[in-house]
């Protein structure tokens, strides 16, 4: 039996850099040398620690969507890959049909009624396969993994959760692929769910890659769903979108206290080098496009920890719908730490 498979990058991501990789990888092999620990500390899919696999990989997200995404990726754990297909199986040939969590708070918004009810057995399925240790924690999060990238397939938005399509016909549905992970990740490998500023004080890295939220759209808000899912602890939701209380997971990152907190983080790493993206859209869409903090700032904050160059690649932005600004660059400043 053949096996559909998902890479890391078949999922719709806001800020996702895969399409970077190989700039990144660029400067990062041109102008760094003898790194062996690589950290993507605001990791979000973790694509770009896909492209310094030969490396030990500290991941760490805010979002527990994004960490469980993470493990499953970069875990050390082993997996058994003939037991993850055939549960995937089973679950593509369930037909349930018992109401459950999904399907009494979300039928017929972002996902069909029909799929609400699979979405939620399969999660619970997945629970009481890891409670009664059928599954390890690397086998869990490759199944939820699963469904968050099958999830994120058939979803009726344009990719984010803050709304969906009214009266639509749900075409697509439900189907789990593979996610095509590795058994031989490097066994000093760790992936964190920690706010990025209370990680660093415990961890070392002779790179560390940044890639904060750069507006004021948290992330929380926007993969509420997903988040949901993945934590699986059945919150009361509320309004159209049908969101939980996100409260815990707003970061000051897309607020007035970014540039006090990404000073504080930058004094606080404890690196070799620090290579940091953050593009040049202050002040030239709306006001929740434009970034938080001013290239002034980032200047002066790498400065004080090192010497400091600029690299930029022209890129397309994220607009909601609207894609006519142009001239943007994407920037990597690399900051070589005293
Ligand atoms: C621009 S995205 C990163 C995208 C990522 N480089 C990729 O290629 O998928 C920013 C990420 O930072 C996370 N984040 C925001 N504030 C954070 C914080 N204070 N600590 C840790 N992660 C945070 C968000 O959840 C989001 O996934």
């Amino acid at each position: 039996m053949a096996y559909k498979a998902s890479a890391i990058n078949n999922r719709r991501y806001l800020g996702n850099k895969y399409k970077l990789l190989p700039f990144i990888s660029k400067v990062v092999n041109e102008n760094c040398t003898n790194v062996e620990i690589f950290a993507d500390l605001f990791a979000g899919t973790g694509a770009v620690s896909s492209a310094f696999h030969d490396k030990i990989i500290i991941t760490n997200d805010l979002l527990y969507s994004n960490y469980i995404c993470n493990v499953a990726w970069f875990g050390s754990e082993q997996f058994d890959k003939e037991k993850i297909e055939s549960i995937i199986l089973e679950y593509n040939l369930s037909d349930p049909v018992e109401e459950n969590y999904m399907s009494i708070n979300f039928a017929d918004t972002f996902f069909s009624r029909k799929d609400c009810v699979k979405i939620g057995f399969v999660r619970d399925d997945i629970e009481k396969k890891f409670n009664s240790a059928i599954i390890n924690k690397r086998e869990r999060a490759l199944l939820i993994t699963s469904l968050l990238y099958a999830m994120d397939r058939i979803a009726n938005t344009c990719g984010h959760y803050d709304a969906y399509r009214q009266g639509v016909e749900y075409d697509k549905h439900l189907e789990l692929c593979y996610p095509d992970a590795s058994n031989d990740n490097n066994s000093q490998n760790k992936c964190y769910n920690m706010d990025i500023n209370r990680l660093v004080d415990d961890i070392y890295a002779d790179l560390v890659y940044l890639d904060p939220p750069y507006n004021s759209r948290q992330y929380c808000d926007a993969y509420h769903l997903l988040e949901n899912v993945a934590r699986w602890e059945k919150p009361k939701v509320k309004g159209v979108a049908r969101k939980m209380d996100r409260s815990n997971l707003k970061s000051n990152y897309c607020t007035r206290l970014a540039t006090e907190t990404f000073e504080d983080l930058i004094d606080k790493l404890n690196c070799r080098y620090i290579l940091l993206s953050y593009n040049n859209m202050s002040n030239k869409g709306n006001e929740r496009s434009n970034a938080k903090i001013s290239d002034d700032d980032i200047f002066r904050i790498l400065a004080a920890k090192g010497t400091v160059k600029i690299f930029s690649e022209a890129y397309k932005p994220f607009m909601a719908g609207k894609s006519n600004i142009r001239g943007n660059e994407e920037r990597l400043f690399l900051c070589k730490c005293k």
